[in-house]
């Protein structure tokens, strides 16, 4: 399946979705940047993957830079969008045309903490339990359909460094596994809920466990 990644940053995530294309039933056409010193670009041209910069900061409105965004993912041909650590919001317009066929993940156990800084909010609530989702994107921020949930418990020891560390490692399962059942056909969106086989996931989503 023709798969096409936004990042704007490191693009771990990314790199684990190049590791295990073949075995997940992806071709990445093309990665895209809003960013030019994101490091992820360079993760792509390491693996001979075409690469396209947008760069928000040419745009005057969030139209006109979905817009030209929309115009590059439509030239790599992509049938599933990934975003990977993407940093700007979408808008209603942007989401709606790639309903259905677009995931993000975010590092919380959503619908808790959608937004920025999720770590240190969830120390700072003295959680037992932080995590990362994968999900449907909608227009509303952080608020899709879940498909995977992925919890860890949060130790004493632990602050917002370490907390993103561990995500990020689970988050490298989590991602390819959501990826593989869409690009199988077996992941879909129906009627606001994510379907896997045909039947509705629970609203938090399947849940990971190592
Ligand atoms: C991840 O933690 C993801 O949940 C969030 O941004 C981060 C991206 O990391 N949306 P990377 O660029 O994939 O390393």
């Amino acid at each position: 399946m023709k798969t096409v990644v936004i990042i704007s940053g490191s693009g771990s995530n990314l790199q684990a979705l190049i590791d295990r294309a073949p075995e997940l039933g992806i071709e990445i056409t093309g990665v895209i940047s809003n960013r030019a010193d994101a490091f992820g670009l360079q993760r792509a041209q390491r693996a001979n993957i075409p690469t396209a910069l947008v760069d928000h900061k040419e745009f005057e409105t969030r139209e006109s830079f979905d817009a030209a965004l929309s115009e590059t993912i439509d030239g790599m041909q992509a049938e599933l969008i990934i975003l990977a650590g993407f940093m700007r919001i979408l808008t209603a317009e942007f989401t709606r045309r790639y309903e259905g066929r677009m995931l993000n993940i975010h590092p919380s156990l959503l619908p808790k903490y959608r937004g920025l800084n999720t770590h240190q909010r969830a120390l700072d609530a003295d959680d037992k339990w932080h995590g990362a989702t994968v999900h449907f994107v909608t227009a509303e921020l952080d608020s899709g359909a879940n498909i995977i949930r992925a919890p860890i418990e949060i130790s004493s020891l632990d602050n917002a460094e370490t907390l993103a560390a561990r995500i990020h490692g689970t988050e490298h399962q989590i991602y390819p596994l959501a990826v593989r059942w869409f690009a199988e056909g077996r992941l879909k969106l129906q009627q606001g809920s994510a379907c896997l086989d045909g039947t509705p996931l629970p609203a938090e989503g399947y849940q990971y466990h190592d």
